[in-house]
C-alpha cells in the first residue's frame, strides 16, 4: 500500500473514469493530475475532463461531473470541486499530508522490503549481467556503461529487498584468446617475455599483434596479382600469408591444448586472466562499482557445458542442421529470420552458445526469476536470438513454481565525444577507463577547491573522488539508457542543473543545516525525529508531495531498468527543497514547533537524497 497521495489519487481517478464511461473510455485517457499552481484551487488539479469531453463529444463540465460521481477520495481529501470549464480541484484533508510523510519517515523511507511468498512485493532472485570485460584488454570507455548501469540496476533491486546475483560475463575463452595465450607462451618459452612483469597494457599489445599475425593478407596478395606489382611484392605477401596461416594453425593447436586443460598453456592463460581481472577490479573500485572476483563467471566456466547444451538442443529437435552448421530457428517466436547459430560448420561453438549455457545456469542453478543484461544496444539482435532460443529450449522455466524467468536486455547507447562521434582520444584510440576516471577526479579536485577553499587537503581529496566519480556516473545514469550521450567534463562537473555534484551538494546543505541546528540551537537528531509535522506553506506541501513519491520511483526505476527515472526524481526533489528553503525559514522559523517540523522535512529530504544516490552507486559526502 502506498502512502503517496499523487499515486492514490491517480488510481482513484482511473477507477472513477472506468466506472463512469465503461467501454466508451478511450484508450490512454488520463485524469492529468498535477499539483495546483495556486493554493486557491486546492492541492491538486485534474485537467483531463476537457480532453476526454472532446473525445466523447460531451460538454466538459458534464464529463467532470460524471467522474466526480464515481470518485471516492473521502479518506484523504475534502469534497472535490469543479471549476471553470471542467477542472477538478482536490484539497487534501488537514493532516493527510503530514500523516503520510510521518509514515514514510522510517529507516526504510517507505520502501517495503520484498518478502516471501504472497506479499505485495514478492522477493525475487535477480541476476544482473554487468561489466563484461574481455581477456587481455584494458577497460575502455565502452565498459563504463556496462559497469555503471549494471551496478545501479543491481543496487536498485537490492534496495527493494531482492536477492541479487551479479555476473561479470568475462570474455576469457575462444580462438582469439588462444591466439594471445599461444603468442605469450611462445614468448615466455623463447625467453623474450618475462612472465613476472606483464601488465595489462602489455597483454593488449600482444593481443593485437597476435591478431595481426594470424590474419593472412589475402586481399593484398590478390591486389599484387591484379595490378602485377612485381615479384618482390608478391614474394613478401606470399610470405605474410604463409606466416599467418602457420600462426593461425599454432593458435588452433593452442586452443585444443587449452580445451584439453594442458598444464603449460593453462598456467599462462590463468596468469593472463589474473592480470586482466586485477586491473578490472581496480577500475571498478575506483568507479565505486561492486564487481568482484566472486561475481565473475567467465565464458570459460561454461566450456564443459557447451557440448551438453548443443547435444541437448540437437537431440530434442530444438536445433537443426543448416549447411553443416547447427541453428535454432526463432522466426515463429519473434518474426526474426536470422536463426540463432549455436555450432559452426567447423564444429566450433560461438558467443551465442555460451550465452545459452549461461541462461540455463542462471535460471536452473542460480534460481533467477529475472536476468538483466547491461550490455551495449549493438548486441540487440544477439540477445533477441539467444533469448528466443533459450525460451524455445525450455531453459527459462522457473525452478520454483510455474512460469518463466524474464530475460531483459537493458540496452544502452554509445558514449559520444563533443564532436558527436564515438568518444575517442585525439589520436583516435579508445579512451582508457582508468585515464578517464583519474581526469575526472583531478578536475573535481579543482572544482571543490574553488567552491570550498577551507576544506582540509586530505578531506578535499576524498571529496574529489566522490564528486568526480559521482559526476561521471550521474551523467551516464541520468540520460535515457537507450540513447547515446555526449561526454562533457565541463557539463557533468558543474554544481548547477541536473548533475551529480548538484545533488551531492543539495544533500551536503541539509547536513550543514542539521549540524547548525545541533551546534547553535542544541537541537539533536532525536528531537527532530519525533517532531509533529506542520505542512501548510505551498513550498512545504510541494516538498512533502515530492518526498512521498520516492518509494514508487525506486520501484519503477528497478522494474523498468531505467535509473534515469530516479535521477530525474532526485533532481526534482533537490529543486523542491531549494524552493522550500528559500521560502520557508528553517532555523529562523517563527516558532519552535515550526522549526522542528521544517528540520524534520529537511532531514528526511537529506536521507532520501542519500539513499537515492546510494541506489545509483554515487557517494554522498558529509561536506564538500
Ligand atoms: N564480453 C562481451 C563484450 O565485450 C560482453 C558480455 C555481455 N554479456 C553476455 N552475457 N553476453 O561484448
Amino acid at each position: 500500500m502506498t502512502a503517496d497521495p499523487t499515486a492514490i489519487l491517480n488510481d482513484r481517478f482511473d477507477e472513477a473514469m472506468k466506472a463512469a464511461f465503461g467501454d466508451d473510455l478511450p484508450e490512454g485517457a488520463s485524469a492529468l493530475l498535477s499539483p495546483s499552481k495556486n493554493p486557491k484551487f486546492g492541492d491538486f488539479q485534474a485537467n483531463g475532463a476537457m480532453g476526454l469531453a472532446k473525445r466523447l463529444g460531451k460538454p466538459p463540465r458534464e464529463v467532470a461531473q460524471a467522474i466526480l460521481e464515481h470518485l471516492n477520495v473521502s479518506d484523504i481529501a475534502e469534497e472535490p470541486e469543479i471549476a471553470g470549464p471542467g477542472f477538478i480541484n482536490i484539497t487534501l484533508k488537514p493532516g493527510a499530508l503530514s500523516a503520510a510523510v510521518a509514515e514514510m519517515d522510517s529507516p526504510e523511507l517507505g520502501i517495503e522490503p520484498a518478502a516471501d511468498p504472497n506479499s505485495e512485493f514478492r522477493k525475487q532472485t535477480v541476476v544482473v549481467d554487468l561489466c563484461g570485460v574481455n581477456l587481455a584488454k584494458q577497460m575502455h570507455v565502452g565498459h563504463l556503461r556496462a559497469t555503471v548501469i549494471g551496478d545501479a540496476l543491481a543496487r536498485l533491486n537490492e534496495r527493494l529487498g531482492h536477492e541479487v546475483i551479479r555476473q561479470n560475463h568475462f570474455g576469457d575463452w575462444g580462438l582469439p584468446i588462444a591466439m594471445v595465450t599461444t603468442a605469450i607462451k611462445d614468448g615466455i618459452d623463447a625467453g623474450t617475455i618475462d612472465p613476472q612483469d606483464l601488465t595489462v597494457a602489455d597483454l593488449e599489445h600482444y593481443y593485437r599483434s597476435a591478431q595481426a599475425e594470424c590474419a593472412p593478407d589475402r586481399r593484398g596478395l590478390a591486389a599484387v596479382e591484379k595490378f602485377a606489382l612485381g615479384p618482390k611484392a608478391r614474394a613478401e605477401l606470399e610470405e605474410q600469408v604463409a606466416g599467418a596461416e602457420a600462426a593461425l594453425a599454432r593458435a588452433k593447436e593452442g586452443l585444443v591444448a587449452l580445451q584439453a586443460g594442458d598444464a603449460s598453456y593453462m598456467t599462462v592463460w590463468r596468469q593472463i586472466c589474473h592480470i586482466t581481472l586485477e586491473d578490472c577490479f581496480r577500475n571498478c573500485r575506483k568507479l565505486q562499482a561492486n564487481v568482484t572476483d566472486e561475481a565473475t563467471a567467465g565464458e570459460s566456466t561454461y566450456r564443459d557445458e557447451l557440448p551438453e547444451v548443443v547435444h541437448d538442443l540437437e537431440s530434442r529437435g530444438v536445433a537443426e542442421e543448416s549447411d553443416g552448421a547447427l541453428i535454432v530457428r526463432i522466426e515463429d517466436l519473434t518474426g526474426i529470420k536470422e536463426p540463432c547459430l549455436i555450432r559452426k560448420s567447423d564444429g566450433g561453438y560461438l558467443y551465442a552458445t555460451t550465452d545459452m549455457a549461461a541462461i540455463r545456469r542462471r535460471v536452473r542453478k542460480l534460481g533467477a526469476d529475472r536476468v538483466i543484461y547491461a550490455v551495449d544496444s549493438r548486441q540487440g539482435l544477439h540477445f533477441k536470438q539467444v533469448f528466443a532460443a533459450a525460451k524455445k529450449a525450455g531453459y527459462t522455466k522457473l525452478i520454483r513454481g510455474e512460469g518463466e524467468a524474464e530475460l531483459f536486455h537493458a540496452a544502452f547507447g554509445t558514449v559520444l565525444g563533443e564532436d558527436n562521434r564515438p568518444f575517442k582520444t585525439r589520436s583516435g584510440e579508445n579512451v582508457r577507463l582508468s585515464d578517464l576516471l583519474d581526469e575526472a577526479i583531478a578536475r573535481a579536485e579543482k572544482a571543490v577547491a574553488e567552491k570550498n577553499p577551507d576544506l582540509p587537503e586530505a578531506e578535499r581529496h576524498e571529496v574529489a573522488k566522490a564528486v568526480g566519480i559521482g559526476a561521471i556516473k550521474y551523467a551516464d545514469l541520468s540520460s535515457d539508457r537507450i540513447k547515446d550521450y555526449v561526454f562533457s567534463f565541463d557539463r557533468m562537473l558543474t554544481f548547477e542543473g541536473n548533475t551529480g555534484p548538484y545533488l551531492q551538494y543539495a544533500q551536503v546543505r541539509v547536513r550543514s543545516i542539521l549540524r547548525k541546528a545541533e551546534n547553535e540551537h542544541s537541537i539533536r537528531e532525536a528531537d527532530i525525529a519525533e517532531a509533529p509535522l506542520v505542512i501548510e506553506q505551498p513550498e512545504e506541501k510541494a516538498l512533502a508531495l515530492e518526498l512521498l513519491k520516492y518509494p514508487s520511483v525506486v520501484r519503477s526505476a528497478a522494474d523498468s531498468c531505467e535509473p534515469h527515472r530516479l535521477c530525474g526524481y532526485l533532481f526534482d526533489l533537490a529543486t523542491s527543497f531549494s524552493s522550500f528553503f528559500t521560502a520557508c525559514p528553517v532555523l529562523k522559523a517563527d516558532s519552535d514547533e515550526l522549526r522542528l517540523s521544517r528540520l524534520r522535512l529537511a532531514s528526511l529530504t537529506g536521507r532520501v537524497l542519500r539513499d537515492g544516490l546510494n541506489c545509483l552507486g554515487i557517494a554522498a559526502p558529509e561536506r564538500m
